[in-house]
């Protein structure tokens, strides 16, 4: 293997080459990403008419005791609906209330993780027709044994309207499966609506979970594409993502049911948060907009201008200063400063649908004429030939076998080097090879990526999708993290993202291989500087995909001889013993990098790659 560190073969990769691709599918951010620990908030699951779908509330107490029912009385306009519960029982007189009380509670996302020593804010809105004594508490799944609880009375004119009321709930004990409960002993009647348990230790206060986003973070993405794929368009068009109902005041979103991955959300994590996440990354901003194409039915150019609209609404709301509509209301929710939201999508693998083009060609005009330096991407895949509109990325998404992947390392070899750039916004192992997320199906990203790398002149950006599967709701397998409610862990192509995080922005070598009669190597080198330690390295990755262990001897061009240090240089792997080998929660890092110190680094070199592996050799200069 030749390596030509002289800066006469080497050329720059482009900055937001590798980045995240977030959608809300399996429970991703509801449940998940986001730290909000109650699921339907508001009782809105059902939609907007009554009697609602309060899954997954239930009543504690017998029908002697308690009636639940839903009516349309909330004070948010957007949401009507809010539970209303009459109490039979009393704490006094003939009928006694069961000891504890009545009422409802909600077991979150299967389960709260309500942990020993930190605390919770709980938000809720009350309304009665007296006075209340309300218990607040986390308990565990049976409600028998009690984590933490506080009480709250006001008088029947303290609460004859809409109340919000607030309280902080610090946990006594850890309890994986908890869940919250607002019960009381007290006769009359209580409405109750968007009730909230958010821990208060959130990733840089903005309601992310923390080792969730500190695993993001550690890919160093330079961008993040949200909030979907499919969840951007929809089955149907009335159950799209659409922005305007995902920002204000929490209390004020009306939710919605998005109808292909099947699941209520309460829209607390909404277009605002997904910015805010990205500013937090350090990563740019990609954002998906419906341009009026679900995967049933679209709406007709000639009357998509409302779509358009919506979209230019969505952008000044980013960019706009605190002067303009949109960017007054994102400064009314703590960011007076403009988003950095310089890339959009008009719309999710919709090119070749009747009204694609046309939708297409009114959004790109409207954005280009308001805001000419953002970047916008199209659906329709210029990569193997001309494309009929104009654009300056083109999308492209790659779900396949190992094999197919692995030869696609040559993908955008054969690509014309003029004209829009790629974004490989969404690439997987998927299927057999893959199961939840094998080596083998990430080894062969792995070798897609470095093709990537090799081809960035004309490949701007990449993500692997989807991100994270909640394993209590798996709609796509594989996916790059794990987590239930408590736990975490990547799968082995979570580990293949972490080879890449020095190469966006870094210098890309000429890497050229003798020899290979096995074909199973891909190869590729950068030179990346450290801001930690200050020192440059050079980076050569290598796929070994083939069953045998090769020895690579690796000569690097370009360098004074003695100018690779011996010490400090390092090499990783990964590999397992069997190519199906997955990660679990049990055995979180059982396919996971191994670093060890590489002794004999120089100029010249002798390695063994093993069999099936993935290995990256950092030469400090
Ligand atoms: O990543 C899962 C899905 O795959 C995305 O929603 C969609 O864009 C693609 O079909």
């Amino acid at each position: 293997l030749f390596i030509d560190a002289s800066e006469r073969s080497s050329r720059p990769i482009p900055q937001t080459l590798f980045g995240i691709f977030f959608e809300e599918i399996n429970h991703a951010g509801a449940g998940g990403l986001w730290a909000e620990l109650v699921s339907n908030r508001g009782f809105e699951a059902g939609g907007a008419n009554i009697p609602s779908n309060i899954d997954p509330w239930s009543i504690i107490g017998d029908e002697s005791s308690i009636i639940v029912s839903t009516d349309r009385s909330s004070c948010f306009e957007r949401n009507k609906v809010a539970l209303k519960m009459e109490v039979l029982c009393n704490s006094e007189g003939t009928h006694i209330c069961p000891s504890g009380g009545v009422g409802i509670y909600n077991p979150g996302f299967w389960g709260m993780n309500i942990e020993q020593g930190k605390s919770y804010k709980i938000v809720f809105y009350v309304r009665s027709t007296g006075e209340i004594d309300i218990s607040v508490s986390f308990t565990s799944s049976d409600g028998l044994q009690t984590l933490s609880s506080t009480n709250i009375k006001a008088s029947a004119s303290d609460v004859s309207n809409w109340t919000k009321m607030e309280v902080l709930l610090e946990a006594k004990e850890t309890n994986r499966n908890s869940r919250l409960q607002l019960t009381t002993s007290k006769n009359g009647v209580v409405w109750f609506d968007q009730v909230s348990a958010m821990p208060l230790d959130t990733y840089k206060g903005h309601g992310f979970r923390n080792e969730l986003v500190e695993m993001l973070a550690d890919i160093k993405p330079r961008f993040i594409r949200f909030p979907g794929g499919c969840f951007v368009e929809g089955e149907w068009l009335r159950n799209a993502f659409r922005w305007k109902a995902s920002v204000g005041p929490w209390e004020e979103r009306p939710g919605h049911f998005g109808d292909v991955w099947m699941y209520w959300t309460d829209d607390g994590l909404g277009y605002f948060e997904f910015l805010q996440l990205a500013e937090d990354l350090g990563a740019l901003p990609i954002w998906v907009f419906n341009n009026g194409i679900s995967h049933n039915d679209q709406v007709d150019t000639s009357s998509v201008l409302p779509f358009v609209q919506e979209a230019l609404d969505g952008i000044e709301f980013a960019r706009g200063d605190a002067s303009s509509t949109w960017g007054a209301v994102r400064a009314a929710m703590g960011h007076p400063d403009p988003f950095d939201l310089k890339y959009v999508a008009i719309g999710n693998e919709d090119c070749g649908k009747k009204n694609y083009r046309g939708n297409y060609l009114k959004f790109y005009d409207a954005i280009k004429r308001a805001y000419p330096d953002i970047k916008i991407i199209t659906n329709c895949d210029g990569s193997s030939r001309p494309l009929d509109h104009p654009t300056d990325l083109y999308d492209f998404h790659v779900y396949t076998s190992a094999n197919n992947l692995f030869s696609m390392s040559h993908q955008f070899d054969r690509t014309t080097r003029q004209g829009p750039k790629a974004f490989v916004s969404e690439y997987a192992v998927t299927g057999k090879d893959a199961g939840t997320g094998s080596l083998l199906a990430a080894l062969a990203e792995a070798a897609f990526l470095i093709g990537l790398e090799k081809n960035s002149d004309v490949v701007h950006m990449a993500s692997y999708a989807p991100l994270f599967v909640n394993s209590n709701d798996r709609r796509w397998n594989p996916d790059a993290i794990v987590f239930n409610s408590f736990q975490a862990y990547g799968t082995p192509s979570y580990w293949v993202q972490r080879f890449f995080t020095e190469s966006s922005g870094a210098i890309l070598l000429n890497a050229t291989l003798q020899k290979d009669s096995s074909n199973s190597l891909v190869v590729s080198a950068i030179t990346w500087k450290n801001s930690e330690d200050g020192q440059t390295y050079i980076r050569i990755k290598v796929v070994n995909f083939g069953s045998n262990s090769v020895n690579l001897q690796i000569s690097v061009d370009g360098l004074d001889p003695n100018s690779v240090k011996l010490s400090g240089s390092t090499k990783t792997t990964l590999t397992s013993a069997n190519l199906m080998d997955e990660n679990s929660f049990k055995e979180p890092k059982k396919v996971a990098p191994i670093q060890t110190l590489l002794e004999d680094a120089h100029k010249e070199m002798s390695v063994l790659l093993l069999p099936h592996s993935f290995t990256s050799f950092d030469l400090l200069k």
